[in-house]
């Protein structure tokens, strides 16, 4: 089978809504590589696989594992592992860390979480032939405490600011945006004027398309507070509680194994 290339996913852009979940382990890529369009290694392993409060701890080693099994697992979708915390701090550094994800992973591009001070890294990378992905709006790794991220583009000011950022990181030749809680007038003003798709993750329908965490929209975990813009589509933490119950009811019991 033969795997999505950036050039099938951006020729999407006015054509279909391009569907896109993370994914960190080998049993869900193969699941979620069956479906959808664009899979993301992302740093959010760090708060539901590891149980990090935020995503700062995650480190390169982390990344490289995950993406390396979803790489093995999966066929078909495009693939974005993102670079974590103080590994592209700056142009040197970002083009090491960029090189040794991509050769030890085999995924296709690199995602950062950008501001306007990060433009030059981006276009750094770029030019070295590394196919980037750009971040922006609210950026989690800026935030200890995620219950203070809030929707970006209410003043005047943060919409010329996004929407500026939005057209230098076309220009620098990002290969999509994501946009991450961007209000829905300015990620339908940046969707519209812009070339590359937008991904939008709780930035509204008027984006060309989506993202969430797989272990969001399964419920994996319902002590964890979900954002707002979450959908669960599958209650996998109370199947999962049934099914240990069961098993240890059976174990004390004799039930299991059987003779
Ligand atoms: O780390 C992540 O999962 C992300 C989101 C855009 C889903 O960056």
């Amino acid at each position: 089978m033969k795997r999505n290339s950036i050039k099938t996913i951006q020729r999407l852009k006015n054509i279909r809504p391009i569907s896109c979940l993370t994914a960190y382990t080998s049993s869900i890529a193969k699941i979620v590589d069956q479906n959808v369009d664009v899979i993301l290694v992302g740093d959010s392993l760090g708060t539901v696989i590891y149980g990090f409060k935020n995503t700062r701890s995650v480190t390169l080693e982390m990344m490289k594992n995950h993406g390396r099994a979803v790489m093995q697992s999966s066929q078909k979708s495009f693939t974005i592992i993102d670079m974590p915390y103080k590994t592209y701090v700056n142009k040197n550094q970002a083009l090491d860390s960029a090189k040794h994800l991509l050769q030890f992973t085999g995924c296709q591009s690199v995602k950062l979480e950008t501001d306007k001070t990060t433009v030059p890294i981006v276009s750094h990378l770029i030019k070295n032939k590394i196919l980037v992905v750009s971040h922006i709006g609210a950026l989690p790794q800026h935030f200890k405490d995620f219950s203070k991220i809030r929707l970006i583009g209410k003043t005047t000011k943060q919409k010329k600011d996004m929407l500026d950022l939005a057209h230098q990181l076309e220009e620098a030749g990002s290969s999509l945006l994501v946009l991450e809680c961007i209000e829905r007038e300015l990620a339908k003003e940046i969707t519209e004027s812009i070339s590359i798709p937008t991904i939008g993750i709780g930035s509204s329908i008027n984006c060309d398309g989506q993202i969430l965490v797989i272990n969001d929209i399964l419920n994996t975990d319902d002590t964890f507070k979900k954002p707002q813009f979450v959908k669960t589509y599958a209650n996998f933490s109370y199947y999962l509680n049934k099914a240990v119950k069961r098993y240890d009811t059976e174990v004390k019991n004799r039930k299991f194994p059987k003779k």
